[in-house]
Order: C-alpha cells, then structure tokens, then sequence
C-alpha cells in the first residue's frame, strides 16, 4: 500500500492577539517568550517530534516577516519552512484553505501557535498519528473550563459523538486542542464550509465532516499530561513557570527545536554546535551539552533510563 505518512504540517501563528493588548499590539503572540524561547517553538517542535520536515508557518502580513527572521528557511534544523499570509483571520481552516498548494495530495497536521504541549509518550503518540493513513485525528485533554474551546463528548468506548465550539453548557469536560492530523480531503472540506455565527469558519465543521464519514479518531491526553494555555496573561505566565519549573528540576529542555532536530536526525552534531555557537548563554550551553554528552537522547526517548 502506498504510504501516507504525514510529512507536511502547518503552523497557524495568526490573529491579532487582541486579548493581550498593549503586550501584542506590535508583536505576533507566538512571538512572546515562554520562560526561555518563543512560543512558536513549541508547536513547531511537536511538529518536528512527529517526524514532519515540511512545515508551512502562516501569520499575518505585518509578523510574517518577524517568524522568517527568527526561522529563516529552516535548513539550520534539516527542515524546510516556507511562508504564508493569512490576510485577515476567518477561521481556522482557512489555513488549510491558504495551504492547499503546499498540502498538494499528501496527507498533513496542522497545529495552532499557541498550543504547547508536554508529557511522557507523546512523541509515539504523534508518530501513531502521522502514519494513520486515512481520516482525521484529534486529542482531548481534561480542562477545568470547557466552555473556553472546543468540546468532544464520548462515548464509552471512545468513539466520539458530539463536537461543539465554545458551548454554554459543555456536554463533558474534554477540550479539543489545537493539534490536527488530516488526510488531504480536509482542504476541500474547509473550502466548502460557511462562517459561523461568530464570522469564521470554525475547525470542528471540518472534524465534524471526518465524525460523520465515521473516519474521525480521538486520542485523549491523560491526566499526566500538560497541555497549556497562553490565551490570557495569567496562563501566559502560569505556562512559563511551567517550563521553568521542569527545566530547572531536570536540567533537560522542552521544546528546544535545535536539540530535536539533532536527536530526530534532521542535523548532525557538527550542526548543533554551529547553531550554538552564536549563543553565548544558557540556551548555547544547553545545545553544546546536547551535542557532547547525550543528556538530550533521554530527554527525547519515552522510555525510563536503564
Ligand atoms: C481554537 C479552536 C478550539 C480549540 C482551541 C485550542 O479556539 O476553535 O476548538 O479548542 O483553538 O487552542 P481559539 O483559541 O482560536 O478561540
């Protein structure tokens, strides 16, 4: 059977940022630091940890330019990153909408900027979903406020039976996070839908489209996991004290996408030392540490150390 890996992914890194004005007002939200590197790292590594070296970064016509400086081409980390403007924010899947070129026939994640992730077993996670050759996958995390995101309602065995955006009275506690793994009749279904009541089309019309066909899988992050939220001041903060906290206890980074990219492969250890080279710092130590001494292939691997 043909392989239908995915290889492609999108980070959507849009919109205005209106809720952490005047912070935001002349920088891109993914731009801003968590604890120790910008936000955009995040989703980008959960990309790369996927196995994904095709990446497409989408963002507004006045911070494209800030992610290229800060990214380039992607060649330093054995990736390649091309660019995209989404003029004006209209919903989620205008990213796929915007990325058709790019997603061609092949199947493709898409994660939102903002979105970090973390937690023992993850990367085989990822990597399960990548090579799911058809339909759609998500994954569920247990939040206090459910009515803040989208909500996925369960049945027993798993299976889902309602999706809704942002609900008053959310028919569970499971929040669908901003990770999505599409097979490529995602872009024709974005481009077909109508805006909600809120002016966007929404990205659970599209997963609601896969539910329907009875190809929609849904992945629940355990209670062990962290899936953070950057959507406020408050959980800006709280997700960079997060960080902090588990750096500092283990000395090992999370989400340094120079680290994984020599761990993944995409760059020799030559490499990382000339990407740390520059780096006269804690960060650039880390990275000289990672090529040397192999600290970071634990970091990297799910299984406890022998
Ligand atoms: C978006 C999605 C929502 C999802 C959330 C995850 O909401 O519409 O379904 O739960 O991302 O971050 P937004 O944060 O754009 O309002």
């Amino acid at each position: 059977m043909e392989d239908r890996t995915v290889r492609k992914g999108i980070v959507l890194a849009g919109g205005t940022g209106s809720r952490l004005y005047p912070v935001t007002r002349s920088i891109s939200k993914q731009l801003l630091p968590v604890y120790d590197k910008p936000m955009v790292y995040y989703p980008l590594s959960t990309l790369m940890l996927a196995g994904i070296r095709q990446i497409l970064l989408i963002s507004t016509p006045q911070d494209i330019g800030l992610f290229e400086r800060l990214l380039g081409d992607g060649r330093q980390l054995g990736i390649e990153i091309s660019y995209a403007i989404q003029p004006q924010p209209e919903g989620l899947p205008q990213a796929l909408v915007i990325g058709r070129k790019f997603i061609s026939d092949d199947n493709v994640a898409l994660i939102l900027g903002d979105n970090i992730f973390f937690g023992h077993g993850f990367q085989a996670m990822l990597v399960k979903a990548a090579q799911r050759p058809q339909g759609a996958t998500i994954f569920s995390y247990v939040v206090k406020d459910p009515g803040r995101f989208g909500v996925v309602e369960l049945d027993p065995a798993g299976q889902p039976v309602t999706l809704e955006e942002k609900p008053s009275a959310p028919r569970s506690n499971l929040a669908v996070t901003g990770l999505y793994f599409f097979d490529s009749r995602a872009v024709e279904i974005a481009a077909s839908l109508t805006p909600s009541k809120r002016g966007e089309t929404e990205i659970l019309d599209v997963i609601r489209a896969y539910q329907s066909l009875g190809e929609l899988s849904v992945q629940q992050l355990g209670r062990g996991f962290a899936w953070l939220d950057t959507g406020t001041l408050e959980s800006l903060m709280l997700a960079g004290s997060f960080i902090q906290t588990i750096e500092q206890r283990q000395g090992l980074k999370i989400a340094c996408i120079e680290e994984v990219a020599y761990q993944k492969g995409f760059i020799t250890r030559d490499q990382l030392m000339t990407l740390s080279a520059p780096l006269n710092n804690e960060y650039g130590d880390y990275l000289r540490a990672s090529a040397s001494d192999g600290l970071s292939m634990r970091a990297l691997s799910d299984k406890p150390r022998e």
